[in-house]
């Protein structure tokens, strides 16, 4: 078989592969990219930023890297390898959109983190906001063994997440920061919990769920992780100067996010 010919099936059986996935987040591109500019984005980004630290020279995955907000941040910053993982095809042929406008390096994949397994030894892996979009307890524990596999000896896991010890009671406190949070349900094991936000007017949700911090704790343990830490939002001088720090109170009393960081 011609060179050529081999290079096409390849292309072709990749491209069909990653064609059949479809999942909620496919027409939410455009919008989640948006909702970057909603408040309490910018407590989100300085906060995630902040502890993920130093990234000049390390090798970082990305799972759940939705349109490459974060991914191509790390880049920008001097890692030296980046490879971002996504479920949702639209989700990653807008990241590609954007490496094709600004070639940085990264290698996008449409992957489910559930079945990876070990693309490499990474010094830090990253997650924001995907543990808390697993439906059941079965793919947390499968997105954890992942996220272990593919950490060295000593590396980091840094990720942003539904705060899971909000009182629900306190969910409509967050919509004045952008993001609405509402259960119809007390909060159990896998209880859905709907988040809604308006960009440019328009309003879009999805859901995540539910799983308690003790869950979590186990689920990581179980891979191997033997630090864990969980840290509240901080203010970031752009965040006071813009809003002024009495408008982050309530987001600071009640916070909807937390970031979740643990090392092997
Ligand atoms: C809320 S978005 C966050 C995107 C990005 N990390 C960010 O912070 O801007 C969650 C992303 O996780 C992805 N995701 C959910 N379940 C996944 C899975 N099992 N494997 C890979 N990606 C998944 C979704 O497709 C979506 O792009």
């Amino acid at each position: 078989m011609g060179v050529w010919l081999r290079v096409r099936i390849v292309v072709q059986t990749m491209k069909s592969s990653e064609s059949n996935r479809s999942t909620c987040y496919d027409p939410l591109v455009e919008a989640y990219q948006k909702s970057k500019q909603l408040p309490f984005r910018l407590l989100e980004q300085h906060t995630y930023l902040s502890l993920i630290g130093d990234v000049a020279g390390k090798a970082i995955l990305d799972l759940g890297c939705g349109s490459g907000f974060y991914t191509r941040q790390f880049k920008q910053r001097g890692a030296e390898q980046v490879v971002g993982v996504d479920v949702a095809l639209k989700m990653i042929e807008s990241a590609r959109a954007a490496e094709t406008r600004e070639p940085l390096g990264i290698d996008y994949r449409v992957e489910d983190v559930a079945a990876l397994g070990q693309l490499g030894n990474f010094d830090l892996v990253v997650a924001s906001y995907l543990l808390n979009c697993l439906p059941t307890q079965a793919q947390l524990s499968q997105v954890c063994q992942t996220i272990a596999a593919n950490l060295k000896p000593g590396g980091r896991f840094v990720t942003l997440n539904d705060n899971v010890q909000q009182p629900p009671e306190t969910y409509a406190l967050c919509a004045r920061y952008g993001c609405a949070k509402s259960t119809a349900q007390p909060l159990q094991e896998g209880t859905p919990i709907l988040l809604s936000f308006v960009v440019d007017g328009q309003p879009f949700s999805f859901n995540n769920y539910h799983f308690s911090r003790t869950t979590y704790e186990l689920a990581l343990q179980s891979a191997g992780f033997k630090t864990m830490q969980w840290h509240q939002p901080m203010l970031s001088p752009e965040s006071i100067q813009q809003y002024g720090r009495d408008f982050w109170s309530a987001f600071l009393e009640h916070s909807p996010i937390v970031v979740i960081e643990g090392s092997r």
